[in-house]
């Protein structure tokens, strides 16, 4: 599950690698992009997840170049409630990837404290098509709704 796809070129990525892969986006014009690409995105508030998808069977939920005072008016209230709404998604032990840009104030112990993990640093290799130095990767603890 991909959050915010914009063209939906990540999940094309995704996609031709043999991932079944799925995305959310809120701009028309975008969806629209991406079904030239032959990505089929929701279109739909990332806020409201729940709405949209499925509750405790993703395995991997991005959140790319998201959260961003240039994408949503960033306050940690909007940053808990996303990432509440991808914590719902995941399937117990389901990762969540997030690069918060580095000189923003993330509230990572509040996101901890939700029922995250925070994951080792060769974890970070794991998914094959990711380059994620700079990225936060959280596992969904066990027994987590
Ligand atoms: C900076 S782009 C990031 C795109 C992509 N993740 C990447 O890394 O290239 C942010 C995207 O999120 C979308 N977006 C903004 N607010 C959203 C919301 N509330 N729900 C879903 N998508 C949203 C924007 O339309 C835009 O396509």
């Amino acid at each position: 599950m991909d959050i915010g796809s914009f063209a939906g070129l990540f999940l094309r990525v995704l996609i031709d690698k043999g991932f079944a892969a799925e995305g959310i986006e809120v701009d028309p014009d975008h969806i629209a992009i991406a079904g030239d690409h032959g990505v089929s995105l929701v279109k739909g508030d990332a806020f409201q997840l729940g709405e949209y998808f499925e509750h405790d069977v993703y395995d991997i939920v991005t959140c790319i170049n998201f959260i961003d005072p240039d994408v949503f008016d960033v306050s940690e209230e909007k940053i808990l409630q996303l990432c509440g709404q991808c914590k719902q998604a995941l399937a117990p032990g389901g990762y969540f990837l997030v690069n918060p840009p580095d000189n923003m104030a993330f509230p990572r112990r509040k996101v901890l404290d939700m029922g995250f993990i925070r994951c080792e640093r060769e974890e970070h290799y794991c998914f094959g098509v990711l380059k994620l130095k700079r990225h936060l990767i959280l596992k969904k603890a066990d027994g987590q709704q």
